[in-house]
Order: C-alpha cells, then structure tokens, then sequence
C-alpha cells in the first residue's frame, strides 16, 4: 500500500495490491481522475490519459485552445456551470446568487491510518500501518471555501474510501446545495449496473440492468435509507460473473437521504455520484464552520461479485462494526413480537422464555407494547416506563425474572418516534417535526420526533439510560417505523431548514454514539420495520439488524441473498417463525425455516409453547446446531453459488478460515417431477483436503467437490416412490463438510 506525489506531473497515484487510483493537477488548476481500477505500475506521467480533443460545441476556459473542455475530462471533484454540464459533486450558492466556483488544487499531506469522521460513521483502522490517508486541499479565492478530500487506502484488499471536508474560511457565510461524497469519472460505460431494491417485507432484490446514456440513480428522499432502495450499486462488466470478472461496489456510510447515479454522457463516459440527496439539502456554512460528508466506500474486484462481497464483508464486519460484540458469536434469541403482539403480561412472557431456555436459547426479547399506555400502536411512543398493569414488576422485575432463568434479557425501543396520545407530547407538542400552517402526516399513528435538537435527543437518552441503569438489559433493538414528511425544525431558521434531514441523522448517530459508550456491553440491533435502514451507518452502531419483517422461509432466500451482496452475514437478523407464516400465510417445514434463518444472527420470533413435542425435539437440535457452528455461520467467508433470482433453486455456503470445515445451504422452492441430476460446484474449498459430508456419509477431496460438483439431487428425481422420505415443495438440506485426515 502506498500513496505517491509526483511533483514533476502533479500525479497522485495510491495503490495496493489490488487497485490503484490516479489522479493529477490539470492545466487549469483544478483536480482530474485519470484511473480507477486494477493495480498498474507506478510511473510519473499518465498525461496521456487525459484524452484532450477539439471538440466542436464545447465549452473552453483557455482562449485559442479547443481541446481544454471541462466537459470530455474525467474530473475528481466536478463543479456546474464551467463547461462541464454533467451533474456536479458540489453546488455553492453565494450571497450575490451566483453559484459558480473554482475550486484550485493547493496542497496535500499523507497520514497512516485513517482519521475519525466528526459526528459520522466510518471505516476505521486499529493499527496506523493498516491504511494510509491522503488529505488534498483546494481552495475557491472567491468564496473563500476551503476542500479537504479524504481519500483512505487500505492495505487489505480493493478499497479505497472518499469523503469531502468544506470549511468556510471566507468573508461571508455561503450555502452547500449539493454536497456528495464521492465522484468516479470511468473512461467507458460498458457495464451493468446492479442496485438492492423492494420495499417493506421484499428489501433488498437484486435489479440489473445495462448501463445507458443518460442518468440512472436509486436514492431515497424519506429521511431514513429505506425499503426501498439501499445506499449500495455495483457496475459489473456484462461477462462478469459471481465468480470471475470485473465489478466495482460503491457503498454510502449513511442512513438517511441518499442519491447514487450512473451518468453516462455522449461519450460513453460514465460518471459515478454518491452523497446525501442534494433534492432535500441546503446547508449554511456560516464564516469558520466546517462540513463533512458521509464517507463513500468503493470496492474493486477482478474475481466477480463474490470477491467484492467477500472483501465489503471483511470491513464491514471487523472495521466499520465496532465494539464488545464485532467478533462474539450473537447469542440465540427469542422474540415475543409475532408471538403475542401488543397481548401480553409479564407471566405469559416468562411463560414463552422458560420453554425457550428448556430448548436453549439464550436472549428473551421483549418487543414493542412494554411502556407508556401501550395496547395498541395510536399510544403510548415516547413514554418509556414499563407499563405496569402488563408488567407488575416492571423492566427490572421481569429482567431479572430472565436472568434467574439463565437467559438475558433485551428490549425493544423507538427512540425517535412519538405518539400523539402520549405524556411526552402532551408536554412537548412543538418538538414533532412539522410545518407550520400545513398539515401533518402520521405513519403507523405516530410522529417523528425532531432529533435535529440536542434536548430532545438529550431527553429520549435520559430516559432510556434510567432504564439501561435499573434493569439488566444486555440487548436492545432500535426500531423505526415510519419515514420523515413536512420536515421541518421549529427552532431552526429559514435558511437552515434545508439542514433539518442530516441534522436529523447526526442526532440520531449521536444518541447511539452516547448509549454504545455507557452501555458498551448491550448488543444493538437496528430495525426500521424490518430492513427499511439496514445500511452501513446504522452498521457502525449496531452489528446487527433485523434484515426484514418478512420471516417466511422463501421470501428470506431473496432478500438475505442479495443483502449478503454488501452485508455480512453476522449483520443479518434471521428468525424462525410459525406456519402460517404471518407475512403470506405460506407454510413451509420447520427445518427449511431453520436452515434459512442459520445463515444470519439466528433467533425465534413464536410461542415454543404452541409447538408440538417432535418440533420441540427439532428445535432442541436445531439450537444444538447453531451454537455448535454459530462462529463458522456468522463469521465464515460466504460463497453464493445458485441465485434465487434465477431458478428454483438456492445454493449458498460458508467457509472456515483454515478450509476445515465447510457447510452448504441448498433449498428448492417447488418439488420437480422426474426431475434431472443436479451438482453444485462447490467454492472455497483446499482442493487436497478430502472432506466428510455429514448428510451424504460420503468422503470426497475438495477438487473434486469444486470441479465436478456435489451431487445435490437423491432418488427421487426421478418418481417419488410411496415409502421414501417424502420429498415437498420448499425443501432445504444443511450439508456440514469436515476434512478429514
Ligand atoms: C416493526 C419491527 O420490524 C417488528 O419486528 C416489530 O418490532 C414491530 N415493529 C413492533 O412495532
């Protein structure tokens, strides 16, 4: 890994093994990309990639030279309005109306490591000699603005990570329209471009398509990252595979407003943008105050989307997942929500997690209802004392009934959230985000709390330390059940209203900041109705989060699927839960429920008690299971091998880091008649290695497991015949592969 200044060219080029990233000062002043991919030698001068041309119709700043167009040179931080009429990186709007500027490379100065982003999530590093850091200033004369661009090279693998630092050391106060994190000029738009989209209960699908002229983005403008689209795209090469070829991963460390896009000009050029959404953003920078953006992290593969995954999960699992809980195994849940809903008391919950202790779980949720005046969902948020009509002995009685028990004990909040039939908005009913004189959206009956504020923010922390304080909570799960309308700040003026939504986000950000450093032992799961912000930011406070509300087996394989496209699987919440399932009344065995929630932070959303004794007797096992192969399941290196995107079949497996011992997912949606003979061609594994499969009883060398395949189809792909196993429509196996001596 290293970073080198070529004086004589002005050349910037940081590289690693893996990828390098050039850049030089171009004749004009300002910043130009000339390379983002697969490593190369270091030379001084890569002028010749500037590919200067006269062109007709373009726009130029030097007189009598046609070929210095702004608009056909890869640019590092692009700006509206000099000639280049793609969409900028920035947009200032000054006091006289104007918005162009320019920005002129001054100076720039490298440091191991990597710096803490103020206020904001980001990678990080333990060890200085793990990465390196270049920190490029350009300045506006006009404006006075000051940029510091971040740019953080790992030594590990493709990553390269961007941020952009403003500081107003101007005369007057200037306002940020538009400020991205990361802007990426690629020479060619010879890609598909690949986003994670749903909406609620379908998070998270994989959409491709071919990249095309014009703009193509996903992004989100509801305050939170959203169901809808994920802070995440990929360009991958049309030939590239899971498996081979190259894709780029871009992925924004942000859990509210967002925009990625694809621009691809007349050129065939493609200009990749990533920030917080400029349609909802206008930030002051008054005299001497700084910004910072979110931090963009980019990913580099030649081996296909598999390695891309693989290198996102490794940082995201071991340097943007922070504390006690980044490398323990998760404990085993259980969690009364779609057990009982609002309906409970205290002795029906200690009746649900005594059978679950019987079986082994570990952890006992109690879900949203406990608080306030709680029965239904048009009451009682933002109230959070223990209900005691429900709960006699309150938190504390009924946690420490838990811990008698041998379990822990965790609990459900909505920090942000309020209901109108409430104590805390009958006393504070101007800190609601809202606009004033206009009417008011509810979403799930309940407001959004304007954590824009210090004491409001301060208020919901005080009241969930008192609670954190008294009672042994070793668990909490952060919900977020509705999207941010009529956003709007009561105490903010006019001219910072544009500043309501990121305002928003760091006030949220600082709470989990203040409840992980006093409780730092406490396990966070982040939900937001499922997986509406399962997003990098929320990833840096809480290793986990509920991937989605959606806990039907077949559902699951599409959204972990493509969540494991970014995600690792130690991120994902991952549940057993009744048949008929709650979501879509499917029904599908016990065991397949199980085999898909084990690829994930593994738990149980139902009442054991309403089981039968052989179900109980599987879950016994399937417990067993999981605590004896948790650490392999969670923190393992992940092979997808067959899309559910694509067939009826799902393939996805987990590798030890010695290539000890393997285990493989296989699940079928729908039983085939006379079916054909099906092998999966496994991945991961040490071709010398001979490797026991527990279900088959067989032994087989890994090349053999890798190059001809396991066999993955039984006798019955012919015609079932009465006295076999009865072979049904969704049906799993666990393959476990030990090698043996
Ligand atoms: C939405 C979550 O995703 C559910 O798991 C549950 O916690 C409910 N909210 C409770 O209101």
């Amino acid at each position: 890994m290293n970073i080198i200044f070529h004086e004589k060219t002005k050349t910037f080029h940081l590289y690693n093994d893996h990828i390098s990233y050039i850049m030089t000062v171009l004749k004009n002043g300002q910043l130009g990309q000339l390379y983002f991919g697969k490593y190369v030698h270091d030379r001084e001068d890569f002028s010749h990639l500037l590919e200067l041309a006269p062109r007709p119709m373009s726009s130029c700043i030097f007189e009598g030279d046609k070929t210095f167009s702004m608009e056909h040179i890869k640019q590092e931080f692009p700006v509206y309005g000099t000639g280049d009429y793609r969409s900028p990186v920035v947009e200032i709007l000054q006091n006289n109306g104007s918005r162009i500027s320019d920005f002129q490379y001054k100076s720039y100065h490298v440091q191991g490591g990597k710096p803490e982003l103020p206020g904001l999530p980001a990678t990080y590093v333990e060890k200085e000699d793990e990465a390196k850091t270049l920190i490029i200033e350009l300045l506006d004369e006009v404006t006075g603005v000051r940029v510091q661009l971040l740019y953080t090279i790992f030594k590990e693998g493709g990553i390269l990570t961007k941020s952009i630092r403003y500081i107003n050391e101007g005369k007057e106060s200037v306002y940020l329209s538009r400020a991205m994190s990361l802007c990426l000029d690629l020479p060619d738009c010879d890609y598909h471009w690949l986003q994670l989209s749903g909406a609620w209960s379908k998070e998270r699908h994989i959409k491709e398509r071919k990249l095309e002229m014009g703009i193509q983005s996903v992004g989100s403008i509801r305050g939170n990252s959203s169901h809808e689209h994920n802070p995440f795209i990929v360009l991958k090469r049309p030939s590239a595979t899971e498996h081979q070829g190259e894709v780029i991963g871009f992925s924004l460390v942000y859990s509210g407003n967002f925009l990625m896009q694809a621009e691809v000009d007349a050129h065939d050029n493609t200009r990749i943008l990533a920030g917080i959404h400029p349609d909802t953003f206008e930030w002051k920078l008054g005299v001497q105050e700084a910004f910072q953006t979110p931090e963009a992290v980019m990913v580099y593969s030649d081996h296909g989307m598999n390695a891309m995954s693989q290198t996102f999960h490794r940082l995201y699992r071991h340097r943007l997942a922070r504390g006690y809980w980044r490398d323990r195994v998760r404990p085993i849940l259980i969690n009364n929500w779609e057990a009982t809903y609002f309906d409970f008391t205290e002795d029906k919950l200690v009746a649900i997690a005594q059978k679950a202790k019987e079986c082994g779980v570990e952890l006992f949720v109690l879900d949203d209802g406990w608080f306030g005046a709680r029965s239904n969902d048009f009451v009682g948020l933002g109230d959070w004392t223990a209900n005691r009509e429900r709960l006699k002995n309150g938190i504390t009685g009924l946690a420490e009934k838990i811990e008698q028990l041998g379990m822990k004990f965790g609990l459900w909040f909505e920090p942000e959230m309020v209901n109108m039939d409430s104590d805390l908005y009958r006393k504070h009913p101007d800190w609601i985000l809202e606009t004033p004189d206009r009417p008011k959206s509810h979403g799930r009956n309940q407001y959004v709390l304007d954590f824009s504020r210090n004491e409001v923010v301060e208020c919901i922390y005080e009241m969930m330390a008192k609670i954190l304080r008294e009672a042994k909570v070793s668990y909490i799960k952060w919900d977020m059940n509705r999207s941010i309308t009529q956003c709007y700040s009561a105490v903010l003026p006019a001219d910072r209203q544009g500043e309501v939504f990121h305002r928003y986000i760091l006030g949220m950000y600082s709470l989990y900041e203040k409840l992980t450093s006093e409780f730092p032992e406490v396990l966070f799961e982040s939900c937001a109705s499922g997986g509406g912000r399962f997003d990098p930011g929320m990833l840096y406070y809480a290793p986990q989060a509920w991937t989605s509300d959606d806990t039907d087996a077949v559902e699951r394989l599409k959204i972990q699927y493509g969540t494991s496209l970014c995600y690792p699987l130690s991120s994902m919440g991952a549940h057993v839960s009744v048949v008929p399932n709650h979501q879509l009344y499917r029904m599908t065995p016990l065991h397949t429920r199980a085999n898909v929630a084990c690829f994930g932070t593994f738990g149980y959303e139902l009442d054991l008690n309403q089981l039968s004794e052989e179900e109980i007797a599987e879950v016994k096992e399937q417990i067993a299971f999981m605590k004896e192969y948790r650490e392999l399941l969670q923190f393992g290196t992940f092979y997808r091998l067959k899309s559910p995107f694509e067939g009826n079949e799902t393939v996805w497996m987990v590798v030890s880091e010695d290539q000890k011992t393997a285990i493989v997912g296989w699940y079928r949606i729908l039983n085939v008649v006379n079916g054909c003979f099906t092998r999966v061609a496994l991945k991961g594994l040490n071709p010398d290695y001979c490797y026991r499969n527990s279900l088959a009883g067989t032994t087989h060398f890994g090349d053999e497991l890798m190059h001809i395949g396991m066999v993955t189809s039984d006798a019955t792909a012919g015609e079932v015949q009465k006295d076999e196993i009865p072979c049904t429509d969704y049906e799993s196996r666990i393959y476990i592969l030990k090698a043996v001596e």
